[in-house]
């Protein structure tokens, strides 16, 4: 499942290390010269992503093949903006804390964009751009953050496996078990073979 649905992916997720420039969370960030990162290196870090049709999602036979072989038994759909959001500017920071989750964390982009930032092996942080049609999934116990971009808007799909827990456990969380089977697994294999997600 995960090496199906990849045809024009480039197109909707994007991949760069970040510079470290205190600006604007919404702002892309990127190193001077820019630095892309193939989308190869991120399944490395576990983190597994398709590129799906978002005008049909609700009769799109790939979603439900996903769904179905991943356990992704609920759904909702976030409207994250500032008409729409309360308080958007506070929950834009909150949303940009370094966290984890003690299960994946699956979000659909279906209109809109918006930023995933995450770490490689060596702790640099790598800025992951979805727009319409990008899905990511991010393993369980892996640390990461999200923003709006500066268009400040992202229509997203969040799936769970079960009884979603939303839960955020801001940095440092490292001995939860969810954390060491995270670095056992991705940190402290060497980081060059492609990883199998569950
Ligand atoms: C979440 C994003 C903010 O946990 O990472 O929903
Ligand atoms: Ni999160």
């Amino acid at each position: 499942m995960e090496n199906e649905f990849q045809d024009g992916k480039e197109e909707v997720i994007q991949a760069w290390y970040m510079d470290d420039s205190e600006e604007d969370q919404r702002l892309p960030h990127h190193r001077e010269p820019k630095e892309f990162i193939p989308l190869a290196k991120l399944s490395e870090l576990g983190v597994v992503s398709w590129n799906l049709n978002a005008d049909d999602w609700e009769k799109d036979e790939n979603l439900k093949k996903i769904r179905e072989a991943r356990g992704y038994s609920y759904v909702d759909i976030c409207d994250v903006c500032p008409e729409k959001l309360p308080n958007y500017e506070a929950k834009l920071k909150n949303f940009f804390e370094e966290h984890l989750h003690t299960d994946e964390e699956i979000r659909y982009c279906l209109e809109g964009s918006g930023y995933f930032d995450v770490r490689d092996q060596n702790e640099q942080w790598i800025r992951i751009a979805v727009k319409k049609g990008g899905m990511i999934v991010l393993p369980a116990g892996m640390y990461h953050r999200f923003t709006l971009d500066s268009d400040n808007y992202i229509k997203a799909m969040r799936l769970f496996v079960g009884e979603p827990i939303w839960t955020p456990y801001n940095r440092p969380h490292d001995h939860l078990p969810a954390r060491k089977e995270y670095v056992d697994k991705i940190i402290n294999r060497g980081g060059n073979q492609t990883v199998e997600a569950r």
